[in-house]
């Protein structure tokens, strides 16, 4: 069953610096999705450690830290039909061995440590993530995507 889900995804810093931004929002807009929060922020190491708490020991930690850190990135929350699964979707792969043509990754990026965006992998991460990020809340408003009638 497809539901109406939230899910938080986020351009990290090389996809900011790349110019990758309008690209990506494209993708989600033209997808269907509704963009319901957007803010550009730099945050501080000690605030990433707590988006990524649970890779906490992982090798890469440090360096993930480091890198998402180092730059503004363009925080999101995308509302739609199924928008957690079907934005890892649209993200592609972790390992850019797997991601897809077609896919953000799988179209610019070829290194995991520089993999241009973040999306929520499931429903309650997504809800914390949003929480974590945007606990100032969400604009409620209706967008020609919910009004079409067919
Ligand atoms: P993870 O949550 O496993 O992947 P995803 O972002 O697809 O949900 O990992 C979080 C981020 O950590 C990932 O986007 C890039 C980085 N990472 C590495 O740098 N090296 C690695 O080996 C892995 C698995 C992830």
């Amino acid at each position: 069953m497809s539901k109406q889900e939230r899910s938080f995804i986020m351009i990290k810093p090389d996809g900011v610096q790349r110019g990758l931004v309008g690209e990506i929002i494209a993708r989600f807009e033209k997808r269907g999705f509704k963009l319901v929060a957007l803010k550009m922020i730099h945050e501080s190491p000690e605030f990433l450690e707590k988006h990524y708490a649970d890779l906490k020991g992982k090798p890469f930690f440090p360096g993930l830290v480091k890198y998402m850190s180092a730059g503004p990135v363009v925080a999101m929350v995308w509302e739609g039909r199924d928008a957690v699964k079907t934005g890892r979707v649209m993200l592609g792969a972790t390992k850019p061995l797997e991601s897809a043509p077609g896919t953000i990754r799988g179209d610019y990026a070829i290194d995991v440590g520089r993999n241009i965006c973040h999306g929520s992998d499931s429903v309650e991460s997504a809800e914390k993530e949003i929480k974590l990020w945007f606990p100032e809340g969400i604009i409620q408003y209706t967008s020609v995507v919910e009004s079409q009638v067919f």
